[in-house]
């Protein structure tokens, strides 16, 4: 008998997960899938590519072929490509049942979703902005019967303030009476809080490790001066390729603008490329990241909106072009590789401002970086083409009016939102020059202490000696 028989599930969903590789059940499947099928709510944590979408996604279809309805579940996502990766596993497995899953997205068509909602699907899969907005500007569909509310990345969706008003609005028009599932890689304090405030019986499950990230991942950094970075990306993503002319790589970093100032440079520089960020229109997110999917680009350029639940088994390179602030988003984009047991790589480019951040992530992982060996004189050689290269780049964005952009739909938003676009500049950039006043000078003596403590370890051995 299968493990998964033995879990409750039903002949025809083994025999779906067999045809999808799917034999053994993975531990967050094994613990989560009974309880869930007997009815109980579930707070679910397990590390990064381990499973979870499975876990969830089996004992909602088992329930809906029992007793076929729609809406049977909404699923929530905190990023529109995790929806659609989410809404395709719901398709594949439940297929033998036709299942009806429709995408509730920003950047796709708001009358043709409407249309979708009335149709009665019976999984929603959606993130909190869209169906918000569809709840205020129409009332043709109901959620109000549905057997399933499923967070996924349950974390970043209650905690990232952004999500918090359109939330609201989606849970005041679901169904008291539900199973509320919530999973993620990394829970936090807040929603062990939420879990024992609960007045329902919640069963909850967490992976016991030691580390956060998996054992097949290889955690690597390089350290470097800031002025010199993007000549050791280049030169990392030199060396790398050419011992491993196949891999696919992500490349992880803070800002739309860069994102597509890096996507420029590394064009220019012969490594074709595609982005994936937040200022791009939906219809080339989407396409971009088929290419990069299908294995037609090696290189995807992507800000965190790729950091959560992407599945992709052909990467086997992450680099974080810049430490993420949150050692949460750390664990998050290395979980972007080394997935369902295979192995992979991460490196972090590490910067003379970076060495503390990067501390607080070994902490938080419980695991130490080891460095990634790099030529220094390669990357001399690079310093002045790149330094072209990222010139040009910038000028042709500028051409582009990239920033202009932003700005004109900032000062939209914030008009709808009724308040006053400079106003909220002056006050975003007063705070901004007391913040970087602030961090300045920690950075400033966080290098005089790392000095002082150089000069005194050079005494200390010229006096041993
Ligand atoms: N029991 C299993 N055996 C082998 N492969 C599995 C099993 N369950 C799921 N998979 C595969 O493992 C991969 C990762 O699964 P999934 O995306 O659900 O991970 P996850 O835990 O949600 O990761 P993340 O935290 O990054 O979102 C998928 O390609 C999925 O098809
Ligand atoms: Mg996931």
């Amino acid at each position: 008998m299968s493990g998964l028989e033995g879990l409750g599930l039903d002949e025809w969903l083994v025999k779906q997960c067999q045809a999808m590789g799917i034999t053994k059940p993975s531990p967050i499947q094994t613990n989560c899938i009974t309880p869930i099928l007997e009815g109980l709510n579930c707070v679910g944590c397990a590390k990064t590519g381990s499973g979870k979408t499975a876990a969830f996604a089996l004992p909602i279809l088992q329930k809906l072929s029992e007793d076929r309805y729609g809406p049977y579940a909404l699923v929530l996502t905190p990023t529109r490509e995790l929806a659609f990766q989410i809404a395709d596993q719901f398709k594949v497995l439940g297929k033998e049942i036709n299942v009806n899953v429709i995408v509730i997205t920003g950047g796709m068509d708001m009358v043709r979703q409407g249309q979708d909602l009335t149709h009665k699907p019976h999984i929603v899969v959606s993130t909190p902005g869209r169906l918000a907005d569809h709840y205020e500007s129409c009332d043709m569909f109901s959620l109000k019967k549905i057997k399933f509310l499923v967070l996924d990345e349950a974390d970043r969706l209650l905690e990232d303030e952004g999500f918090a008003e359109q939330l609201q609005i989606i849970f005041k028009n679901l169904p008291e009476k539900r199973q509320t599932l919530l999973f993620s890689a990394t829970m936090t304090p807040a929603i062990r809080q939420l879990q024992e405030a609960s007045k329902e019986k919640v069963f909850s499950w967490s992976q016991s490790s030691d580390m956060m990230t998996v054992d097949e991942l290889d955690q690597r950094y390089v350290l470097m001066n800031a002025d010199v970075k993007d000549a050791y990306l280049m030169h990392i993503l030199d060396k790398y390729t050419t011992e491993r002319p196949k891999s696919s790589i992500i490349i992880f970093t803070s800002t739309c603008k860069y994102a597509q100032i890096l996507a420029l440079m590394c064009d220019d520089l012969n490594f074709p490329c595609v982005s994936l960020h937040s200022m791009m229109p939906q219809k080339f997110r989407l396409s971009g990241l088929t290419k990069f999917k299908s294995d037609q680009i090696k290189i995807l350029i992507a800000t965190d909106v790729a950091s959560r639940g992407l599945d992709i088994p052909t990467v086997d390179l992450i680099i974080n072009h810049n430490v993420p602030n949150r050692p949460r988003d750390y664990v998050h984009r290395v979980g972007r590789t080394a997935r369902a047991g295979r192995g992979g790589m991460a490196i972090t480019l590490v910067t003379q401002f970076d060495v503390h951040l990067t501390k607080s992530i070994e902490a938080y992982i419980n695991t130490k970086l080891t460095e990634y060996a790099t030529d220094e004189k390669e990357v001399l050689k690079l310093l002045t083409e790149v330094a072209v290269s990222r010139r040009q780049a910038e000028i042709r964005l500028d051409e582009r009016d990239f920033g202009e952009k932003r700005q004109i739909n900032k000062r939209k938003k914030l008009l709808l939102d009724g308040k006053d676009p400079d106003k909220e500049e002056e006050e975003k950039m007063a705070k901004k020059k007391m913040l970087k006043k602030d961090s300045d000078a920690r950075n400033q003596k966080k290098v005089e202490k790392e000095e002082r403590k150089e000069k005194f370890k050079n005494k200390f051995k010229k006096k041993v000696k």
